[in-house]
């Protein structure tokens, strides 16, 4: 049933210390859990209701001695609990199943070994518990396991004994110094090695890091390491934050739901956020590593010292963490331009994904209202709008020329929410509040309530700007209005704090002003004097807050901004609106015919001085050339046709590539280098821009049948030393339809056959690739049947699933209704598997509200058909209902 915000109320019951006992068992595992409990006094005298699921049970002992107890749903109910307010021992003893744990929630086994999950409810799979995250307790943990096939046992805090048993066994006990909600518990065993590293921190502690992972996979950790020297030394410098264990260890595993898990002391992580190295990982990946490292790392002060007083706070956490691992991926590109890269790329995964989600049928605040199923809002939403949210907060207790950023007073803040709150459970105001507080001068200060309703309000607001200019006294004013349509459950909004950085550039271009305004009204008028000529406006630079800005540029300013603009955000979003505007306008003449699209010389010219340009860097030039992506298009369309989007797409492509031939050639030639591999930013960034050169020139090769460039780039991908070059070759063949592109898969999966990341960018390329008269679903259908291939490996079905229903709009979204179709197959074939996996394959029909008929209807129809089925998942039972209400 549906949980409300509104409904908190403090646990009947604390626990003061678990002692967990677990005989390891595939099949049939023993837990025994003896708790220190005591009642709450602040809550009347009432039963103890312990989350189960999945569990045997098989005795109950209060105090040693047998009880009286039954079963309401899930939960475990003890009426005669002693009364008072005196600490009692209750003993749990219960049987789970690991390996047939397929939904990889609680305690499951992946290949040989043993793992948990238990972020948000998993631990409740485990054993019978309070499991809520103001339930904060000691955990002393005994791991007994057959020593030849578990040699390895780990879990959180510090190992204090080990040692043999009888029949070839072992044990391992393990105790951690915090405090800590169950859902940062966890679990290792199996065999495992680990990369060691000893590192002493400023404060001159010693600290073991370690990097477990199967035997064979011990060449793709270095990667994953330096990122956690580089995490602990950063949260040092930047927040004054220590490492707090003597041992932090990180476990990879190729079965996971999410990304990772910031488990104390042993975070557990998806295997594709550890495993690199040059030949099997693309620069990417490097990004990838280098960021969820960091966040699992940041998580321990953020998340695990100070965690949520319920889920409703989950962006207390996740906004928050999300803010440090961009920062943090920031600070370690050291140059400027890197940064503005990264700022970038985040920007572009907001618009796309979150933006859309804000505007769908699961739109929710960053601090959600209400929810049926808690594993359905670990969103884009409550993790990177939150971070932007968490930036607004350091824009906005920014102190003048002393601290332009507002770094030093978001670091004031941070100190005094860890003086106040270190330790407990709490939630989304008691962080403004700190940051506010520990800043009273400043607008956050000002304006704390209104700024707070980016707690509770959906929807992106839309800021219109409209300049004017009076040339006779050299003012020009700049008029900002904002709004926010409805989202359900809001019909009405109110005006948000909206930080806004704005900058002016004359007709020469340089810059005649500068300045950071807060609107908080619903329509404010900003005016600019001693002007000789009207200015072209820098507005949202940097993006500095989440929202979308229309403001009607000409092309002039347009390619001003391109060319002039000291802000590198805008000067890459001028390009965008360039790029998108055009795109606009071909979409939108329905009697036009993709073959008379054509791109004017202005455009080209200006891209052109781009690529050309000699002092913007290379990762720079991939993104400002790369075209607005079919899903940003579409969300500033009402009626969408995604194979119309599609198809104005590739023909502007196809026309960039070859009206800058010579161009993309002297791109590829001039950047591409033989040294030694090194992810850093600028040579990731220079691969990155020859990879796109080497698909502009298959692209081309494909209109004007040369095939030079399609062999080169068979050569490359046989030659090249790395993974991002490789993998870039066979994505230029396979996206240009080139003859080439079979041999070339078929080499690759051959090389490849054993590393499973790699196979699962096999897939996810094919499945991926442009639609051609409708032969992507086939091959999706066919590589399902790949001996490859499996369902219950949650990599692998993103790999193929995913990329075809989420990442392929233009072959997903057939006018035959067969990718719904198969859709809805899918989700409810997944759902009797894992539910969180299938939860999140379902969002991919969010928007089929705005799909062009027969689309609209095809794709409500099979929404309806998931809905029907009655033992649906609550996960996706509250995604596919949400999708067909009428609010
Ligand atoms: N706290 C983890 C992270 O952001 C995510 C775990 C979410 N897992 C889940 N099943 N909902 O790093
Ligand atoms: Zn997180």
């Amino acid at each position: 049933s549906v949980i409300h915000r509104s409904d908190y109320q403090e646990p009947a019951f604390w626990i003061d210390s678990v002692d967990l006992c677990f005989d390891l068992d595939p099949a049939k595992t023993r837990v025994l859990n003896k708790m220190k409990m005591r009642r709450n006094p602040h809550v009347v005298p009432q039963a103890l209701r312990l989350d189960g699921e999945e569990l045997n049970l098989s005795r109950v002992l209060v105090n040693g001695q047998g009880t009286s107890f039954k079963m309401e749903d899930s939960q475990l109910v003890l009426e005669n609990l002693p009364a008072g307010n005196d600490v009692f021992e209750l003993e749990i003893f219960t049987t789970c199943a690991p390996a047939k744990n397929t939904k990889l929630s609680g305690l499951y086994t992946s290949g040989d070994s043993f793992y948990t999950q238990c972020e948000a409810e998993g631990f409740r799979r485990i054993t019978y518990f309070l499991d809520r995250p103001d339930v904060m307790a000691s955990y002393t943990v005994l791991l007994r396991a057959d020593k030849s096939k578990y040699p390895v046992l780990l879990s959180n805090g510090n190992l204090v004994e080990q040692g043999t048993l009888d029949d070839g066994r072992h044990f391992a006990k393990w105790v951690d110094p915090f405090k800590k909600p169950s859902y940062l518990f966890a679990l290792v065993a199996g065999q495992l090695v680990a990369r060691e590293q000893r590192i002493t921190s400023r404060a001159g502690k010693e600290h073991l890091l370690q990097v477990y992972v199967r035997p064979g996979d011990l060449d793709k950790t270095e990667h994953a390491m330096n990122s956690l020297m580089a995490s602990v030394a950063w949260d040092e410098a930047r927040f004054g934050l220590s490492l707090d264990l003597e041992r932090f260890m990180i476990v990879a595993t190729s079965d996971f739901n999410m990304g990772a898990m910031e488990n104390k002391g042993l975070n557990i992580f998806n295997s594709k956020y550890v495993l690199a190295n040059q030949a099997t990982a693309t620069d990417t990946d490097f990004g990838n590593i280098e960021s969820v490292v960091g966040h699992e790392y940041f998580h321990n002060w953020t998340g695990n010292r100070i965690t949520c007083r319920d889920w409703f706070q989950l962006s207390l956490k996740e906004g928050l963490t999300v803010f440090r691992d961009q920062e943090f991926s920031m600070d370690l590109a050291s140059e400027a331009s890197a940064r503005a890269v990264k700022r970038i790329e985040d920007v572009r995964v907001l618009r796309t994904a979150q933006f859309p989600e804000d505007a769908g049928p699961m739109a929710h605040p960053i601090r959600p209202d209400q929810y049926l199923e808690i594993n359905n809002f670990y969103t884009v939403t409550v993790y990177e709008k939150g971070a932007e949210v968490v930036r607004m907060q350091q824009t906005m207790v920014a102190s003048g020329p002393s601290d332009p950023l507002g770094r030093e007073g978001f670091r004031k803040g941070m100190d005094l929410y860890f003086q106040r709150h270190d330790g407990s459970a709490v939630t989304c105001d008691d962080f403004t509040q700190a940051i506010a507080d520990a800043n009273p001068d400043s607008k956050l200060a000002q304006l704390l309530p209104q700024f707070k309703r980016w707690y509770s309000q959906a929807g992106t607001p839309r800021v219109k700007a409209v300049g004017s200019f009076d040339g006779a006294s050299g003012t020009y004013s700049l008029t900002l209005s904002q709004s926010c349509a409805p989202t359900p459950g809001q019909a009405v909004k109110e005006p948000f704090v909206i930080p806004i950085s704005l900058g002016l550039i004359s007709a020469d271009g340089s810059e005649v002003a500068s300045s950071m305004h807060v609107l908080t009204q619903e329509s404010e008028t900003l005016t600019f004097t001693g002007l000789q000529a009207e200015p072209v406006p820098s507005i949202l630079r940097g993006f500095s807050a989440p929202v979308i800005l229309d403001f009607a540029y000409t092309d002039e300013q347009l390619l001003a901004l391109l060319e002039h603009d000291t802000d590198p955000f805008n000067r890459w979003e001028a390009g965008q609106r360039l790029a998108l505007n055009r795109m606009m306008a071909f979409i939108s003449q329905d009697a036009l015919a993709v073959a008379d699209m054509k791109l004017d010389a202005r455009y080209i010219e200006a891209m052109r001085s781009v690529l050309r340009h000699p002092k913007l860097d290379a990762a720079f030039k991939e993104l400002a050339l790369t075209l607005p992506s079919e899903t940003y298009v579409a969300e500033q369309l009402d009626v969408v046709d995604p194979q119309r989007i599609h198809a104005v797409r590739e023909a502007l492509r196809a026309q960039l590539a070859t009206a800058l031939h010579a161009d993309w050639e002297w791109a590829f030639e001039a950047h591409h280098e033989n040294g030694a591999y090194k992810p850093d930013s600028l040579s990731s960034g220079r691969r990155a821009l020859t990879g796109l050169a080497l698909a502009m020139l298959c692209i081309a090769a494909r209109t004007s049948g040369d095939t030079v460039w399609p062999g080169k780039a068979l050569q490359r991908f046989k030659d090249a030393g790395n993974m991002t070059d490789r993998f870039n070759a066979l994505a230029a063949l396979v996206t240009s339809g080139s003859d080439l592109a079979a041999q070339a898969l078929q080499r690759f999966h051959a090389m490849f056959k054993d590393e499973a990341l790699v196979i699962d960018k096999w897939f996810a390329l094919q499945a991926g690739a442009t639609d051609r008269g409708g032969n992507i679903l086939p091959i999706v259908k066919q590589l399902m049947t790949h001996p490859d291939f499996s369902m219950r490996n949650p990599n692998r079905a993103r790999s193929v699933i995913f990329s075809y229903c989420s990442a392929n709009p233009g072959a997903f979204h057939r006018a035959d209704a067969a990718g719904y179709v198969f859709w809805s197959d899918k989700v409810i074939e997944l759902d009797a598997i894992n539910p969180q996996v299938a939860a999140r394959l379902a969002r991919a029909l969010d928007r089929w509200k705005k799909l062009a008929e027969p689309m609209r209807s095809a794709a409500r129809e099979a929404i309806a058909r998931v809905a029907a089925k009655p033992d649906l998942s609550n996960d996706t039972r509250e995604v596919v209902t949400r999708a067909l209400s009428e609010d």
